[in-house]
Parts: structure tokens; sequence; C-alpha cells
């Protein structure tokens, strides 16, 4: 946490008048930023009890009962506890079935959020302030035109449509992914071609691959170097970042023909939830843009990466998050995202591209690309004022968005992460440091030396099994069993990672959870010895396996 917050420094009010006391912002410990007003009670829930449930789930993580659990680390997507400002706006949600008000709602919302930086409009408030005046919400929200940006607005968006609601993120890589392949085929029927990205997400890489495209990961070399646990406040090596020097060899060996798109995952969710720096963004914006490529964000953590780029890196300490935030997606064309992540909604996703830029031009033969899109959107998801979504999610959302980019949240946020972080490197668990900004990663290549475990016996999930059983907390495997080693040639698992991942839901936990979590940890560490090899006993071929497969743990009698 940083020890003194500038706002504190200029505003008078905040100073502590007897000055040989320390302010409260130098107790050595993070000024509370939020408080809690519904409660959920926890299930006494036995580890006999929980052993009898995974059996009749056959081990699956994903197949496991929630409200069994004591603690729930399989994801942060969708999992927020939502502020007051969301549930109020959730009230004022809208639901007909063509253009509900929360939709110009969450378009302007995103317009404020990714390019208007310290000048965000809110027209969310007249919505939610009753706004009787027809002629301001006329000219305000209803009537408005917009072009040339990542939203078009009344009769642009109609002509040349731009903005796609959807349920949530991969149904936003779906719609890409199913929409473009057919065109770069109907052009070069038998050419291979690869996605190049900074790390693929598992539902990312599923969708490129399903649609006969090749997935590309150029993980940052420094990844997995060791970093010390006293500076994680001090810096940041920015591991999240795209191998410069990869991207541009592959595009000298393949051929810019061969390489449709470029992806910047932002905060890179399979690289350990490590942020991307915007040195990186402008250098990969610079290389794709000077081959005429498109690049995209897989934007789910852009408002964590700001607070990053915030933090860390030199020249933006004084800038806002929004004002951030604004800047990184200046350099990009376009995005696909998840709402359930950084749009602190329980649900939500998109696609957005820029009016009339390189991707827009590229795509659109034979017909407008954005045409095709929302033609498909419609088929599969809804119309293009909601996207599958009930209109008091819309407003859910866009509420969220004016949450999420606000920094006491986001400093809280990014410390308790940290705190995590901390407290298991402390107890000798290999976690990856710094840590990034949704969850803690545990390296398993380090977790099981010295011991057996080979990397086909997926340790990582045997340890994830004997964490719920024991101790009721869910993790999720992120390594050989999810991204499917046996079923891979040696160059492909060369980009495997072996990391079990605790995604810490937003504005859920405190300290006490934390703590738990640490203490059951620890204690399954100095027990590595007895975690079991796992086999998977059914549907090892099945894509995206580690949310359907079944497993048997093999426990070693003797130990
Ligand atoms: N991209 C990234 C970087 C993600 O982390 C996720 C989801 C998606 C795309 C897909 O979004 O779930 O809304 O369809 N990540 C969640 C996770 C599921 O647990 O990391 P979605």
């Amino acid at each position: 946490m940083q020890s003194r917050h500038k706002d504190c420094l200029s505003n008078p009010n905040t100073r502590d008048i007897n000055f040989k006391m320390k302010s409260m912002y130098d107790l050595g410990v993070p000024v509370p930023s939020k408080k809690a007003l519904i409660v959920r009670n926890i299930k006494n829930v036995t580890s006999l009890q929980r052993e009898i449930i995974l059996k009749k789930t056959e081990y699956s993580m994903f197949s496991f009962p929630a409200d069994m659990l004591i603690l729930d680390f399989l994801s942060d997507s969708g999992t927020s506890t939502m502020t007051d400002m969301q549930w109020a706006a959730m009230i004022h949600g809208d639901e007909s079935y063509g253009r509900n008000r929360g939709y110009y709602v969450l378009l302007d919302a995103i317009r404020d959020t990714f390019e208007r930086g310290d000048n965000p409009k809110k027209a969310i408030d007249l919505i939610l302030s009753g706004e009787p005046n027809i002629e301001r919400l006329m000219n305000e929200l209803y009537l408005t035109s917009f072009k040339g940006g990542f939203v078009n607005g009344g009769v642009y968006q109609l002509k040349r449509p731009n903005a796609f609601i959807v349920p949530q993120g991969r149904c936003a890589e779906h719609l890409l992914f199913s929409t473009i392949s057919p065109i770069l085929r109907d052009n070069s029927p038998k050419k291979d071609f690869y996605i190049l990205n900074n790390g693929n997400f598992d539902t990312t890489e599923a969708n490129i691959v399903a649609n006969q495209l090749h997935a590309v990961n150029l993980f940052s070399a420094n990844l997995l170097e060791a970093f010390p646990l006293d500076k994680i406040q001090l810096n940041n090596p920015f591991k999240g970042n795209m191998d410069i020097k990869g991207l541009e060899e592959f595009i000298d060996e393949k051929g810019v023909d061969a390489i449709p798109l470029i992806y910047l995952t932002i905060t890179n969710n399979t690289a350990a939830g490590q942020p991307v720096s915007m040195k990186n963004v402008k250098q990969v914006s610079k290389i794709a843009h000077n081959n005429d490529i498109p690049l995209f964000f897989d934007a789910c953590r852009y408002a964590e990466n700001a607070y990053f780029i915030k933090e860390f890196e030199e020249n933006y300490k004084d800038k806002s998050i929004l004002a951030i935030i604004k800047e990184l997606f200046s350099y990009v064309d376009g995005f696909t995202i998840s709402f359930k992540k950084d749009g602190l909604a329980n649900m939500g996703g998109g696609l957005f591209f820029r009016d009339q830029g390189i991707f827009h031009r590229k795509f659109s033969v034979n017909g407008d690309i954005g045409i095709k899109l929302k033609e498909k959107q419609i088929l599969t998801f809804g119309n293009d004022s909601y996207g599958g979504l009930s209109g008091r999610d819309i407003m859910a959302l866009a509420a969220g968005l004016y949450e999420v980019v606000k920094e006491p949240y986001l400093r809280q946020r990014i410390t308790q992460v940290r705190e995590f972080a901390q407290k298991l490197t402390q107890n000798g668990i290999p976690v990856v440091l710094p840590p990034g900004g949704h969850a803690v990663y545990i390296n398993m290549d380090k977790f099981f030396q010295n011991t057996d475990m080979k990397i086909d016996e997926f340790g990582g999930v045997g340890f994830t099994i004997e964490l719920l059983k024991h101790y009721g907390i869910r993790a999720c495997e992120l390594g050989p069993f999810a991204f499917e080693w046996d079923n891979k040639t040696s160059e492909e698992r060369e980009g495997i990672l072996n990391f079990v991942r605790f995604a810490i839901p937003r504005n859920v936990y405190n300290s006490n959870h934390i703590d738990y979590a640490v203490a059951a940890i620890t204690e399954l560490y100095k027990n590595k010895d007895k975690i079991p090899k796992v086999k998977i006993s059914r549907g090892a071929k099945l894509r995206l396996r580690h949310f359907q497969s079944g497993l048997q743990p093999i426990y070693n009698k003797s130990k």
C-alpha cells in the first residue's frame, strides 16, 4: 500500500492536527475503504462430508457445490460483491425487448471509461436521478450521435455497428473468431493463420482453435524470474508483457499475411495475472501497425492493469486511473471483454472495435464486418440492445464501470492480493512474485521439488483436491491438466506453465479469510509428500476438459 496518498497531502482537512501523531495513512495498515452490510453465513461442513461429495462429483473442482465450501478461490469472474450504487442502478433496469434504457446508459459508460479519460459525461445520472426534461434526455442520452471511437452512436451504430453486448467474455471471443475465420478462409482456404497473444486465456485459445486458427503465446522472458519479497511494494517488472523479440521473429518467420490479429491480455491471466506496461503496449502497437495488423486487448482486468501502471511505471503517478485507461485504449483497434471481472458485475461481456479503423477495413471484405457480427449476435445471443443480458444486468454493469475505477477500491484490491502472496511466501510457499492483480499463483514445479511427482501426474490437481477435502477451500489448477499436456506436441508443451491459482473475488473476503487460507495451504505444503497423483478417469480428450472431465486421485498408502 502507498503509505501516503496524494489527495490527503493536498487536502488540509485530512491532515492530523497533532503533528506528533502519525497520520491515518502512516499507520502501516490500509485505511478501510468499505464496509459490508449484507452477510452470508458459511455452512459448517466436515471434511468427511466433503470427501463424500468429492467422490460423488468425480473430484472435479468445477462440479463441487459452492454452498458446501468455506472459501472459494476458483474464479474472480462474476463473483464480485456489488456496491450499493450498483444495486440501486439495478432497480432502474428496463426489461424492454427493444432499446431498453440501460443500453444507452451502458454504451455511454463504455465511452466514458475507455475514451473520455478525466472528462466522463455520466449519462447514467440522467436515469438514476429521474431526469424529467425530455429534451435533455433526447439530446444527452437517446439521440446522441457518435462516430470514430469504439462505440458508434445514433444512426452510425445502425449503419456501421461496432459495439456488441454479450453475456460474457467467451461469447465475444466466439463472435469474433467464428466471424473472421470464414472471411480469412474464403481468401486463402489452405493457409495457416496465427493469433498472437501475450497469454491466451483458456476460453480464448479454445475459441481460436475451434475456428481452425492457431493460438500462440508470447510470454515475457522474465515471467518465472525470481523477485524479492521486500520489493513488491516498490517496483514491478511487468511480467505480463508480450515478448517483443518473439513477436518480431514470429512476424518475420510466418509473414504478415499469416497473422490476422495480435492480442494483448491485460492483466495477463495465463501468465500469473501479471500486468502489462504502457511501454509494452506502445511497442506492440507500433509493430502491429507498421505491419498493418490490428491490435486488440483482451481487456477483462483493465482497471487493475491501469492501477499497476500508476503505481509503478514512470510518469504515471500523477495521472488518474481513467486517464491511464484512455491512453491504454488509444493504442488498440478493438477489444473483447468480460465485464464479470473489472465491470464489477455478475454478468456481461462485449466486443468493440474502432469505427473505420484497421480491423474494420481489413475484415470488411464482401460486406461490413460489423453487420456480419451483428447478424451473428442476434442469431446467438439476442438483439444488439441487450445481447443476452437482462435490463437489470445492464444497469448494474454500467454502474460498476464507474465503481471499479475508483482508486480507494483498486488500492484495497491490489493490497489484498499482495497480502495473500506475502503471507504465503513468508511461510515458504513458492508463489509467483510479484503477485498480479486478481490472483495468487503457486508455482507447482517448485512446490513439488524434491518429490517424485511428475508433470503428467497432475500434482497441482492433487493439491487442489486435498485443499478442498481437508479445509473446504477451492482453487484451480491452471497447468498441465487444464492446458492438456498429454494431448500436446513437445513444441506446444513449452507454452504450458504449471500453476495453481487462487483467484480472489472482488469485495468478498477480508484478512480473516486470507489468514485461514494461508494456514491451510501451509499445512498442506508441509505434508506435500502425501498429496496424491491424479488420473483422468473420464473425458481426457474433451475440449476445455477441466470443466468437464472426471478425475481419480491415487493415494500412496505407504505415506
Ligand atoms: N479472457 C480472460 C483473460 C479471462 O480471464 C476470461 C475469464 C475470459 C477471457 C473469458 O471471460 O468467463 O466471461 O467468458 N476468466 C475467468 C477466470 C473465467 O476464472 O479467470 P468469461
